[in-house]
């Protein structure tokens, strides 16, 4: 695993072609959701999710996107975990969007938060889009 983890990383660098995504992650900042967040959502990906996204990182032909591979985290370093939260809340289950709660958002975006292997913390997840828009999705 861990050398699949530097593997992603340096996959970023090349993909990016700055250094800014390596140095934030050397600067690593204190877990940002609970794992009673990510539990929750574990649940809720089950029962919305998995059916179009599979595992969050293990490849299936013929799925939606991989929430937690290389590529997604390439996608997304560099832009916001507000971003992410208004793309699930507001798109998401492609077949019922806009039917999530922002509590249910949150507990999601921390599921998958920890397939990317953000570290977990003490503090809850905001469940504010606005908050989360200051934070980048630096994993
Ligand atoms: C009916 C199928 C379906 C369901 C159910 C579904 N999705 Fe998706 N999702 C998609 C498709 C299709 C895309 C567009 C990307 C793609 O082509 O894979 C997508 C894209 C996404 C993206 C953006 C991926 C990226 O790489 O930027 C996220 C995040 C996401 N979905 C989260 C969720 C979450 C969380 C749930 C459960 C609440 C969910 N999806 C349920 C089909 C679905």
């Amino acid at each position: 695993m861990r050398i699949l983890f530097h593997f992603g990383m340096t996959a970023v660098l090349c993909w990016t072609g700055s250094t800014n995504g390596a140095a934030q992650t050397q600067d690593q900042r204190g877990g940002l959701y609970t794992s009673t967040q990510a539990e929750l959502g574990a649940s809720l990906y089950e029962d919305q999710c998995y059916s179009c996204h599979g595992e969050l990182a293990a490849f299936v032909p013929e799925m939606a996107a991989l929430l937690a591979d290389h590529t997604f985290r390439n996608r997304w370093t560099g832009r916001s975990l507000g971003e992410l939260f208004t793309l699930i809340r507001e798109e998401m289950p492609q077949d019922a969007p806009g039917t999530l709660s922002a509590e249910e958002t949150a507990n999601l975006l921390a599921y998958i938060m920890r397939g990317n292997r953000f570290p977990v913390g003490d503090a809850p997840l905001s469940d504010d889009a606005e908050q989360l828009h200051q934070i980048p999705f630096t994993p």
